[in-house]
């Protein structure tokens, strides 16, 4: 056999091996599947025998009965930001359902990347604090070291407040396991989920309630719990757009700067290796579908616009009717009877 292809055939496995990955809990199509299958399972068995899993991840994962299902939440609800934040994009976060869940743009070592690591540590740590506040998992519940901290007498600290250290600490070793830290991706990849949990830590509430006669505030209890996802979701589309670009100084095993003139990175932002394909046509060496047949906004000069999202190559208009409710009225009682009004709206398309 020529040996170029003993070699296209060794790197193809790996890149599967490499992308065979937790984020297949967050598809719920095949997590319901998985479900089915591990029902003979012992309980605290059932990540053992998923083989996309890293080891540390089978053990963490079956420390709880419960776990399972929160890291499933966890990873689809940073799915689900993701493919919300970039729904307007050229590169749309699609997914597929295959243990290879984003495709080879993770390949790339590009923001793109930088994201889809960041948002799906995030979710992790959000799911399981979430899950800790409820009194789902037996190994943490609501943060008690708040309630020690001074208040200027105005409050009281009470009910739940959310335990974020315990989820950033399973987050952490649970999303990290699976990177090598001592090569450049790894430590990309690790820089990056720590700043998706950063951002939960940065995005936190503080949310009181009144207790007294009518309505007087004499006593008023508060706590800390986190921001809605869709907050984290945008604040880290935000570093998206401000990533920075680094180099691994390989001495030190550290990211750098390219050069001085550069802003520094924080553990705030998402950083990235290289620079990202413009996912215009159809390239599956760099997971980009490209742009032809999707949607697009004839009036926008923005990323959703017609001209940015079709690449210059234009676009196609079909016109569609819709048919609404209109001229409502109300009778008295109680019935509302409407019209039905059809109405023409024109949709665009890549070409
Ligand atoms: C995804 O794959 C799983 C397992 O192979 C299958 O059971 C499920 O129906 C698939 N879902 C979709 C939406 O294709
Ligand atoms: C994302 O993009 C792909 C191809 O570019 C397209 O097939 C898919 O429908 C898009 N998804 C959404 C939600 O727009």
């Amino acid at each position: 056999m020529p040996c170029y292809i003993v070699y296209t055939f060794i790197i193809v496995f790996v890149l599967q091996i490499v992308h065979a990955s937790w984020w297949y809990l967050g598809m719920t199509s095949s997590y319901q599947t998985l479900l089915e299958e591990l029902q003979e399972v012992p309980v605290r068995k059932r990540c053992a025998n998923l083989q996309f899993l890293a080891p540390k991840q089978q053990k963490l994962c079956d420390q709880e009965e419960k776990l399972i299902d929160v890291i499933h939440e966890g990873a689809n609800v940073g799915i689900e930001e993701c493919q919300f934040q970039f729904k307007d994009r050229r590169w749309n976060c699609s997914t597929f359902n295959t243990t290879n869940v984003f495709g080879q743009v993770l390949s790339t070592k590009s923001r793109e990347t930088a994201y889809i690591y960041a948002i799906s540590s995030a979710g992790v740590m959000y799911s399981v604090t979430r899950a800790c506040a409820r009194g789902q998992l037996d190994q943490c519940g609501c943060d008690t070291k708040t309630r020690q901290l001074v208040t200027d007498g105005n409050f009281e600290w009470g009910g739940c407040s959310d335990n974020i250290r315990y989820g950033q600490r399973f987050s952490k070793e649970f999303v990290d396991s699976n990177e090598m830290k001592r090569n450049d991706f790894g430590l990309m990849n690790v820089w990056n989920n720590g700043a998706g949990r950063k951002t939960i830590k940065d995005n936190m509430e503080f949310i009181c309630k009144c207790h007294g006669v009518s309505g007087s505030c004499s006593v008023k209890i508060c706590w800390r719990k986190m921001k809605a996802f869709r907050k984290i979701g945008s604040a880290l589309k935000a570093r998206f757009d401000g990533a920075s670009i680094v180099r691994v100084d390989r001495n030190r095993l550290k990211l750098k700067r390219l050069n001085k003139n550069q802003k520094r990175p924080t553990k705030r932002d998402l950083v990235y290796l290289e620079e990202s394909p413009d996912f215009c046509n159809f390239n599956p060496a760099s997971g980009s579908l490209g742009t032809r047949g999707r949607k697009c906004n004839k009036t926008s000069i923005a990323v959703d616009g017609c001209s940015l999202m079709c690449c210059g190559r234009g676009y196609y208009t079909l016109v569609k009717e819709e048919r609404d409710d209109c001229d409502c009225k109300f009778y008295w009682c109680c019935r509302v009877v409407c019209k039905k009004c059809t109405r023409t709206v024109e949709m665009h398309y890549c070409n």
